[in-house]
This record gives C-alpha cells, sequence and structure tokens, in this order.
C-alpha cells in the first residue's frame, strides 16, 4: 500500500431546507492515496458532490453543514481549519474541476489572463515569466496551438479544449489532489476518452492523487486505482479496482456495472436498476437500497447493514455477506 494522502473518517453532512433538517452523507470513509485515482461512483443524487464539496469546505453557506467527521489531509484535520487557512488548501494542495467549464471560465477574459492570474496569486509569476508558464501549461494538457489559444476567449474553444484549460487552471498551482467531480460527463465519448487519458497521464507524470466522481462505473474502470460506490449518501462498497471489477458484491455495484451500455450484446435490452434513488426526506429504515434490490431479505427492510470487511482491502455494506443476519 502506498502512502495515504487525505482520509475522510465518519463524515456526515446535511442541508436546512424548508422541509427542516437532511442528511446528505452519512458517516463517509474515504482514503485517496498518493499518486493514486480515487473513483468515487454512483448514480445521481448518491452524495457524490456533497462529499467533495465538504472536503473542499465549499458548502452553500447557511444551508449545508458538516455534522461530524473529520478530513485529513496529510495528518491535518481540514474541518478544523477558519476560513483563510482553508483558502491556502484550496490555492495550494487542492484543486477541483467541475463538469461544465463554461460555468468556471470568464468569458470575458482570455484563457492566458485566467490562467496568469492564477499564477500571480499562488506563484507570484509575472509579465513574461507568467506567460511562458501559461504556454507550457496549455502544452502540458495538449492543447494544440497554445501559442495563439492563450489569447484567445473561452467561447472560440470547443467543449473538450475548455475542460483542458480548466485542468491546466487547477494544476498552475502543482496541487497534492485533484479533485475532478464529473468532468467530462458533458463531452462526447471520444473527446471524453481523450480528456480521461490526459488526466490519467497527468496524475502518473507529477504523482499527484486524484478524486475522479462519475456516475459511470466505465469511467472508472480506465479511470481508479482504487474505487468507493455510493449509494443514498453512504459508502457500500470499496476496494481496489482490480478486486472490484473481478469480485464486485454488492447488488448495488452489480447493478451499476449491468447497465451500462458497453456490457449489452446486441440485441439485448439494457438493464438498468428498477426504481430511483430514494430522496433523503423519505429514507428506508433499514439498507437504503432494499426497495429496488433483487435479493432483498426480510431483515434489509429492517436494518442497515455495516461496512464489512469481506476480504483484504474488499469492504461490502450488504446484509448478504454478513452471517449475523442469521441471529438477528
Ligand atoms: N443545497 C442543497 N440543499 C438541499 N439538498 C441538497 C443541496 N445540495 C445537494 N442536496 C441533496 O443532497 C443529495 C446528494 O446530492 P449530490 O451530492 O449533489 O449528489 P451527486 O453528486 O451524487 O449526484 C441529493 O439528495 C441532493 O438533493
Ligand atoms: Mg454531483
Amino acid at each position: 500500500m502506498s502512502e495515504i494522502l487525505l482520509e475522510v473518517k465518519d463524515l456526515t453532512t446535511s442541508f436546512q431546507t424548508s422541509e427542516g433538517k437532511l442528511t446528505a452523507v452519512q458517516n463517509v470513509d474515504i482514503t485517496i492515496r498518493k499518486g493514486k485515482v480515487l473513483g468515487v461512483v454512483g448514480e445521481s443524487g448518491c452524495g457524490k458532490s456533497v462529499t467533495s464539496l465538504s472536503i473542499m469546505r465549499l458548502l452553500p453557506k447557511n444551508q449545508g453543514f458538516i455534522d461530524s467527521g473529520k478530513v485529513l489531509f496529510e495528518g491535518e484535520d481540514l474541518v478544523a481549519l477558519d476560513e483563510l487557512e482553508m483558502q491556502k488548501v484550496r490555492g495550494n494542495d487542492i484543486a477541483m474541476i467541475f463538469q461544465e467549464p463554461m460555468t468556471a471560465l470568464n468569458p470575458v477574459f482570455t484563457i492566458g489572463n485566467q490562467i496568469g492570474e492564477s499564477l500571480t496569486i499562488h506563484k507570484g509569476l509575472k509579465g513574461e515569466e507568467n506567460r511562458k508558464v501559461c504556454v507550457e501549461l496549455l502544452k502540458k494538457v495538449k492543447i494544440p496551438r497554445a501559442e495563439q489559444v492563450i489569447d484567445e476567449y473561452p467561447h472560440q474553444l470547443s467543449g473538450g479544449m475548455r475542460q483542458r484549460v480548466m485542468i491546466a487552471m487547477a494544476l498552475s498551482c502543482e496541487p497534492k489532489l485533484l479533485i475532478a467531480d464529473e468532468p467530462t460527463t458533458a463531452l462526447d465519448v471520444t473527446i471524453q476518452a481523450q480528456v480521461l487519458d490526459l488526466m490519467r497521464n497527468l496524475s502518473k507524470e507529477s504523482n499527484m492523487s486524484v478524486m475522479f466522481i462519475t456516475h459511470d462505473l466505465g469511467v472508472i474502470a480506465e479511470m481508479a486505482d482504487d474505487v468507493s460506490v455510493m449509494y443514498a449518501g453512504r459508502i457500500v462498497e470499496e476496494a481496489d479496482a482490480v478486486t472490484l471489477f473481478d469480485e464486485m458484491q454488492h447488488p448495488y455495484t452489480r447493478g451499476l456495472f449491468s447497465s451500462r451500455v458497453m456490457n449489452v450484446k446486441k440485441g439485448e435490452t439494457l438493464q438498468c436498476i428498477p426504481g430511483m434513488v430514494p430522496p433523503l426526506n423519505n429514507l428506508p429504515r433499514g439498507c437504503a437500497f432494499a426497495p429496488r434490490c433483487k435479493q432483498c431479505m426480510p431483515i434489509c427492510e429492517e436494518k442497515m447493514p455495516e461496512l464489512l470487511e469481506v476480504a483484504p482491502n474488499h469492504k461490502v455494506r450488504c446484509w448478504l455477506y454478513d452471517e449475523r443476519r442469521e441471529n438477528q
């Protein structure tokens, strides 16, 4: 096992809403190793973004709150930092990219202005030196015509190129961790594959850890060294990627896998997991996946299973693998 960079311990995050307090992330543990890619996967609404926003301490003000838990980054608890200290971490150690780069890029400034500003803030670079490093960063993320693109505006670039610019901006502070929240979901399949390839190579080259969030288990297969599967605000399965794909156990993970288009042979219909992720104000009493699970047993509707180690470095939250169900 390589060294650990970030450890989320027993994180619980809630929102104050008109319906009262709703818990979006419950008792989540996550481990990110140095230089490795952790894939976090689950359907929409499972708490992936809320987990990453909790790590970055970017939950919407006066709405989202970390109720309990720790986020240990190189041993230091980010939850305990004040806003000013946290800003330093965001600028220097952890960077984040989102699904829609157009919303994160300012339409009235050139690409060079925007990457340049980040280089001025984080590295103190000005003038010619600043421009030189900007071009180097654009080349690093494989943007063709980097010397011209630096003077262009976001709307002049394609979606894939804009996402590369976002990655270049994120890399400008040489972060130890890059959090990428569905960064390729809005791109078409070919461009998506290129951006994934780029991110994976960048992580290897500079020994940067990546927390890669997606709803697509196929993307995880291409990217991740380790995988955490989330359902209704909790981790339901986790393992290194090889183990997970060889021996996936949770019915939810299996469902995600079999609903992938690639696994469908010609003439076969696409298998989806029937039903929907339960709303936060109406979570089932037992396992949150029970209402959609083909292998549901009576105990599953009564009691939430624990996340248990079923093999070394492989954990599953499911009564099927918990012998204690006999005594319940
Ligand atoms: N600002 C908010 N106020 C209330 N509920 C929210 C807010 N943001 C997210 N949620 C809820 O938290 C849950 C998890 O959301 P999210 O982390 O965005 O899911 P994912 O990223 O896995 O699609 C969802 O039920 C969502 O509706
Ligand atoms: Mg999300």
